[in-house]
């Protein structure tokens, strides 16, 4: 069976040593590694302010903290993402707001964003959907006319890019997750990019309970709720051997996709996804609009090829009950969205195949 999803390791040879070394270095904690990872990452993403910590929805966490986000507050969001994006707002204790997607991204809707902003609205959480970047432009331009932060869940699109400049530079905060499957991964793992320097000194304290690692312990005074959120050495290792390869896996990402895009064009019953101008995706997965989804899945999986509508769309877990609105976008969308095999691992001749027996019909 093709996979819709294949961790990427560095081989072996280049992997183990480093992490040896670490390993038995008298000091796995928070440390020299760590430092270098985010100094490499801040090089690859073109941001100065990236702060590593131990997942996504940590990185997460602390962007909502740094909103401002608190009990009481609403903050608006996508139902079309994984569980995490919705569950860490559901933790400050603030109301989710959903606003529907747009029919042709799959990504949530500006002009539907803008309607649901309330005198309580704190923040604005926007997804890129299986590394498709969002509408950055139009999300740009509230953010600029209402105030309200927005804060971009990038998890699924590391390594896509707007106007030249990689995600992680055009909102006030970004994260990323490097979670076992996703194009980067730390084993588990995240970053947090920030735009504003005091911002990012604060996002420190608040990673690792609220201690300043300047000071000593007898000089540090805790005058901030902080959480156990950082990365250790071990991890920030493992970041470190896969960034030296992330262009080629990224670009094969890439590549893949932009070839579904011209191969799967003017099929019946099947629509591709648009991309927003400017926008370039890093696809970790390839979605695609289809005419009777499970005799597609079905089809493709006869041919061993999987084929799946990842995520249960968020808005239908009883723990998000409250904030229930109708959603017609999302109801239509959810009928046919679907993804196939993208990423590092589908070969020339795996994307020809799957687009055959596309085409042979479902
Ligand atoms: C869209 C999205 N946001 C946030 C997260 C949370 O990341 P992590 O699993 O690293 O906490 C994930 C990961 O599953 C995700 O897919």
């Amino acid at each position: 069976m093709i996979p819709l999803i294949k961790t990427f390791m560095p081989p072996k040879n280049e992997l183990m040593p480093e992490l040896e070394k670490v390993l038995y270095s008298g000091y796995v904690a928070q440390g020299d590694s760590v430092d270098k990872f985010e100094e490499e990452l801040s090089k690859y993403i073109g941001n100065s302010h990236c702060l590593s910590v131990n997942s996504g929805s940590s990185a997460l966490h602390i962007a909502l903290i740094l909103a401002g986000v608190k009990e009481g507050d609403e903050v608006i969001s996508t139902a079309l993402t994984a569980e995490p994006t919705n569950t860490v707002i559901k933790q400050t204790g603030a109301k989710i707001v959903w606003a529907d997607i747009d029919l042709k991204t799959g990504n949530i809707s500006p002009e539907d964003v803008e309607r649901k902003i309330t005198q309580k609205t704190k923040a604005i959480v926007v997804v890129d959907y299986a590394g498709v970047p969002v509408d950055i432009k139009k999300f740009q331009d509230i953010e600029k006319k209402y105030g309200i932060p927005i804060i971009e869940d990038g998890a699924h699109a590391f390594g896509a890019s707007f106007d030249g400049e990689k995600i992680g530079n055009h909102f006030n905060y970004t994260i990323f997750s490097f979670q076992g499957i996703k194009h980067l991964t730390t084993i588990d793992g995240g970053v947090l990019c920030i735009k504003n320097n005091d911002e990012f000194e604060k996002a420190k304290l608040i990673r690792w309970f609220g201690i300043s690692k300047s000071l000593t312990r007898k000089e540090n005074d805790i005058s901030i709720q902080g959480y156990k959120y950082h990365m250790n050495n071990v991890n920030a290792t493992v970041g470190l051997v896969q960034l030296k390869k992330i262009d080629s896996v990224i670009g094969r990402y890439i590549d893949n996709g932009e070839y579904y895009d011209k191969a799967l064009k003017g099929i019946s019953e099947l629509e591709i996804l648009e991309y927003y101008s400017g926008s370039q995706p890093s696809y970790w997965l390839y979605t695609v609009k289809v005419k009777r989804k499970h005799h597609f899945i079905k089809a493709l999986a006869e041919k061993g090829i999987m084929a799946s509508d990842l995520h249960k769309r968020n808005d239908l877990h009883t723990l998000f009950k409250e904030s229930d609105t109708s959603l017609p976008n999302l109801d239509q969308f959810e009928n046919e969205w679907v993804h196939i095999p993208c990423g590092w691992w589908v070969t020339n001749k795996e994307r020809e195949y799957i687009v055959n027996v596309i085409k042979e019909g479902w």
